[in-house]
């Protein structure tokens, strides 16, 4: 199963909305195929694994796949693996973790059952959850799963007051964030910071072939037509009113203009994660201000941090979040660190909030 957890690292960027699956096919001890998901519409990891096994020449009958998720049992943009799997003539499946899929959802496996096959669940299944935090986190809460990315330095600076703040960690941790950036199908951030750094906002330094949907949080659609993140592929702009001329041009240049108010006149936030979720973005990306960070913590939608420390001292500038002054110490919002490691000069720090979030109205 960790053999088949690294076929499907391998499909990393690549799967997008469906799962990162890998397959390994095992006759007495020997590995005869392995496969991973293939872009979405194309062959899964199951189906990989027995053309490889066949491309070397190798009978897969009567031995075992190792699937990293249940195999699928309903026609989506391919025909289902455990029918495949039966004809192949598979003797044993074992599958990390049932899929929260609800048109599979334990499907696959009694097909399997039924079909004679021999079937184990549940190994690794940790690891198999983390590779596809997103895909479980929309399968099972119709929302993706949001990570907040946040460089600062030891006291805890993300920028200047005046807003400079290229470069605080190093090249190491600056394209670490890259990787990160990559396996989400959404990078989010707020006018704010496309007003003070004019960023790009996409993958650099890392083979990927699906570029992450730039998404900007800008109430008044303030952002000027010539910033450098309109330049590319086209974004997604989510304002809190029409202000048709704007709009308009910005959809003449191939953007999308998402309108979602809340009450005060600015985005309304979980609103936007339940509308990534309906466009199957599994996982979020943010890489915005003090102030969006707030309110994306405040309003419930944020599920980890992604933190890279740098081992120097700013002094007074912008911080990370933009959180009201509690009252009492009991009132903290409560994290736990979930990975620790050191990246070049710098230190990233994964943190989950320890109560997550479960739903948002
Ligand atoms: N070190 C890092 O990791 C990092 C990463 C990114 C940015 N930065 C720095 O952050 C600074 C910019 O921070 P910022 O706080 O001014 O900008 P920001 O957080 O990127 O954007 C904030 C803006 O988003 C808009 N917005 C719309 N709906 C919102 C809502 N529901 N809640 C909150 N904001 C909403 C608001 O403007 P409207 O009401 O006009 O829409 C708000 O002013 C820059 O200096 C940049 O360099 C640092």
């Amino acid at each position: 199963m960790a053999l088949a957890l690294a076929w499907a690292a391998k499909g990393m960027y690549l799967t997008a909305p469906n799962p990162r699956i890998g397959c390994v096919i095992v006759r007495d001890g020997v590995v005869i195929g392995a496969g991973h998901t293939q872009p979405a519409g194309q062959a899964h990891a199951e189906i990989q694994a027995m053309r490889d096994a066949a491309a070397r020449g190798n009978d897969v009958r009567g031995a075992t796949a190792y699937v990293t998720l249940e195999p699928c049992s309903h026609y989506g943009r391919t025909p289902p693996c455990s029918n495949a799997l039966v004809q192949a003539g598979i003797g044993r499946v074992v599958a990390a973790m049932t899929d929260p899929n609800p048109l599979v959802a334990g499907r696959g496996l009694a097909q399997l059952e039924a079909a004679g096959i021999a079937v184990t669940s549940g190994v690794l299944a940790e690891q198999a959850y983390e590779l596809n935090i997103g895909f479980f986190s929309r399968m099972r809460r119709g929302l993706p799963w949001v990570r907040l990315k946040v460089a600062a330095s030891l006291d805890g600076a993300t920028a200047l007051a005046d807003g400079e703040s290229q470069w605080i960690t190093g090249p190491e941790a600056r394209l670490d964030g890259h990787a990160w950036r990559a396996r989400a199908q959404a990078i989010l951030t707020g006018i704010g910071t496309i007003k003070a750094d004019d960023p790009q906002l996409n993958v650099r330094g890392i083979d990927t072939p699906l570029q992450p949907r730039r998404v900007i949080v800008d109430s008044r659609l303030e952002i000027a037509l010539d910033a450098r993140i309109l330049q590319g592929e086209p974004c997604w702009i989510v304002a809190a009113a029409e202000s048709p001329d704007k709009a308009d041009a910005l959809r003449a240049a191939g953007h999308e203009v998402i309108v979602l108010p809340n009450a005060h006149g600015k985005v309304d936030l979980p609103a936007l994660m339940q509308e990534l979720g309906r466009r199957e973005i599994n996982e979020v990306h943010v890489e915005a201000g003090a102030k969006l960070n707030a309110s994306m913590v405040r309003e419930a939608c944020v599920d980890e941090l992604l933190v890279y420390l740098a081992p120097s001292l700013i002094g007074p500038g912008q911080g990370m979040f933009d959180l009201p002054a509690l009252a009492r110490l009991a009132d903290k919002r409560q994290l736990r660190f979930h990975d620790l490691a050191r990246v070049g000069d710098d230190i990233r720090i994964l943190a989950r909030f320890a109560a997550p979030q479960t739903a948002i109205n």
